[in-house]
């Protein structure tokens, strides 16, 4: 399977441990056995930073310290509590998964591989992690920062550096089977804090010595990149309607990227020509407004600027676009009149806080919001990246 002598593989077993022992990052997660917490942190952390992870973490065991707690909160309220960490379908899965954990498995998050692997959005990562982590069972969990590290143990080269039989087998034989938790975790932390996508520690690395990647002399050149799958460009106009009393329209349900959120009106139309001055490619506003029946509601049209945003493989570019309502017109279902504290109370994508940002750059106040003023800045396109 490889070219490492058992030597080598023996004083990896004993080295990683060591390394993992004198150099772990203290994590919260990392100070419990609990395995619904140990779950949730798992989830968190598979599309999200650690140091981004862990207030979210400590904030959403605080609200929901039982999988049956996390079971009987209503989404909306679920779904606050992870907003601004983006792939909000994790948040709604785990809800989920607690309550089959909370139903079917008495409260307890199984401890077979293949009843974890029945809960919604537990796949094999997570399922290894949280039973070995949890359970200390012999469960390699082979996440991409474990593939970078087996990748260069071996200079694994295309197409096997992307075979996850071979990963999977190559973690397997590598396994600490009487601490499995602890050696997932440590290859993970190697991963994650020396052997990095680029500019890798090598000299503080416990493995160097038998790194095949290393010996090649370019560690960073494995796993070879992937071919990127082609980004999907989303152009559209956001739409910060106020009514007299300030109050903001929100919708839900309306915008297919982001379907379970409250949004202000996203209005995506790729045929849309541009149309108001200062709108860049924004287009027919008028008609995208006429075709919501809003022609005659949306008055003192204002370009503020334009927002990005990224979400999985769609870059996304909105004109943001104020206006005024004369009045609250009644809302149909899945839609609001919203005031600040209704909608700090939501769930709330980054993606609505930069155009409130952009909003208050441009000095339109929210008479219902606090911090509001006037801010002597126009162009305040905020970068993208937090879904
Ligand atoms: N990334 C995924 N799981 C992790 C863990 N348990 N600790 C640190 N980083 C991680």
């Amino acid at each position: 399977m490889t070219d490492w002598s058992d030597t080598e593989i023996a004083d990896l077993a004993a080295a990683l441990p060591a390394w993992y022992a004198a150099h772990q990052r203290e994590l919260p997660w990392r100070a419990t056995r609990d395995p619904y917490a140990i779950w949730v942190s798992e989830v968190m952390l598979q599309q999200t930073r650690v140091e981004v992870v862990i207030p979210y973490y400590q904030r959403f065991l605080a609200a929901f310290p039982t999988p049956g707690a996390l079971a009987k909160a209503p989404e909306e309220e679920v779904l606050a509590r992870w907003s601004g960490l983006g792939y909000y379908s994790r948040a709604r899965n785990l809800r989920r998964g607690a309550g089959l954990v909370a139903d079917a498995h008495r409260g307890r998050f199984p401890s077979e591989r293949q009843a974890a692997l029945a809960l919604p959005g537990v796949g094999p990562y997570t399922a290894a992690a949280v039973l070995s982590i949890a359970y200390d069972r012999p469960h390699a969990a082979v996440d991409g920062n474990v593939i970078r590290v087996l990748a260069r143990l071996f200079a694994l080269e295309p197409p096997r550096d992307r075979s996850m039989p071979l990963l999977d087998r190559l973690a397997d034989r590598l396994l600490d089977r009487d601490r499995p938790g602890a050696w997932n975790q440590a290859m993970m932390e190697l991963g994650a804090t020396v052997c990095t996508p680029r500019a890798p520690l090598c000299d503080q690395c416990p493995a160097a010595s038998a790194c095949r990647a290393r010996r090649l002399g370019r560690p960073e050149s494995f796993p070879a990149p992937k071919n990127r799958a082609e980004s999907i460009e989303v152009r559209g106009v956001l739409l910060l309607l106020r009514d007299p009393a300030g109050r903001l329209l929100l919708e839900r349900g309306r915008w297919r990227l982001l379907p379970s959120l409250w949004l202000p009106p996203i209005l995506a139309d790729a045929a849309l020509a541009p149309s108001l001055p200062g709108l860049s490619e924004a287009g027919d506003l008028p008609r995208a407004l006429a075709n919501r029946g809003w022609a005659e509601r949306a008055h003192e049209l204002r370009p503020l600027g334009a927002v990005r945003h990224t979400i999985t493989r769609h870059r996304i570019r909105l004109d943001v676009v104020a206006g005024r309502s004369r009045e609250a017109f009644p809302t149909e279902p899945e839609q609001e009149w919203v005031d600040w504290s209704a909608l700090a109370a939501r769930g709330r994508s980054s993606l609505i806080e930069k155009a409130l940002r952009l909003e208050q750059g441009v000095g339109v106040s929210d008479p219902a919001r606090p911090e509001s003023g006037r801010v002597r800045r126009r162009t305040a396109e905020a970068a993208g990246g937090q879904r």
